[in-house]
């Protein structure tokens, strides 16, 4: 068995460990897969489908399937932007995203999405659901209106943490993020510490550590001034 393996996205030869994702192996040849599911540091789940591509014909979600020799792999298409554009359209529209009074504003992987594929205003009706802000625990809050359902806080919890403090909980239109507490988030073992909490975990500003807002100020943020993407598109 040959040591790598080959293949082609968009018609640029990759190389690929045995076993390593598309993703991870584009990631390695600078070659970028809009994500927000997937964490460098979490196991894929394969949830979002933000990162689908069409291999040999058929879409795939490219953080959970593995590359193999001589796959065709179309990423950067026409039809893949308008597939991402549409599920970040209705991402936005689930939830109640007020990009312009969120601490996470900048360094948000959601809107940083939403710039980098031209989005400005969604094309489907928003539904303003009725979702809960959590301020109980002393350090860390969560406003549920910015939730978009990665589960990489659950995963942070149990992969990074040892703990279980977040579980994802209900089906379809009523699945939500659930909490070990009795009643709230101040009820669990959370600690402002835990991996779940850091701000590079939850991708938009669901989950955010109490008396640091704004220290970074907006225009000093990640994606202030390139987009999401760029740091694996340079190398
Ligand atoms: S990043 Fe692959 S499904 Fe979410």
């Amino acid at each position: 068995m040959a040591d790598k393996l080959k293949f082609t996205i968009d018609g640029v030869e990759v190389q690929a460990e045995h076993g390593q994702t598309i993703l991870d192996a584009a990631d390695a040849a600078g070659i970028y897969i809009p994500r927000l599911c997937a964490h460098p540091d979490l196991k894929p789940i394969g949830s979002c489908r933000i990162c689908t591509v069409v291999v040999n014909g058929r879409p795939q979600a490219a953080c959970v399937q593995p590359a193999a020799e001589g796959m065709v792999v179309e990423n950067d298409t026409p039809e893949m932007l308008e597939h991402r554009r549409n599920l970040i359209d209705m991402m936005f529209v689930e939830g109640n995203h007020f990009c312009m009074f969120c601490e996470k504003s900048g360094n948000c992987e959601l809107q940083a999405m939403a710039y980098r594929f031209g989005i400005t205003a969604p094309q489907y009706p928003s539904q303003f659901p009725d979702k809960d802000v959590d301020a109980s625990h002393p350090d860390v809050m969560m406003d549920y209106n910015r939730c978009i359902l990665c589960t990489r806080c659950v995963r942070a919890s149990q992969e990074l943490d040892g703990k279980n403090v977040f579980q994802s909980i209900g089906r379809g239109f009523g699945r939500k993020i659930g909490v070990n507490g009795r009643q709230a988030l101040g009820d669990t073992d959370l600690n402002v510490d835990d991996r779940a909490a850091d701000p590079t975990i939850c991708p938009v500003g669901c989950i955010i550590k109490k008396r640091v807002g704004f220290e970074v100020p907006i225009g000093e943020r990640k994606f202030d001034h390139e987009p999401i993407g760029s740091e694996i598109e340079k190398g």
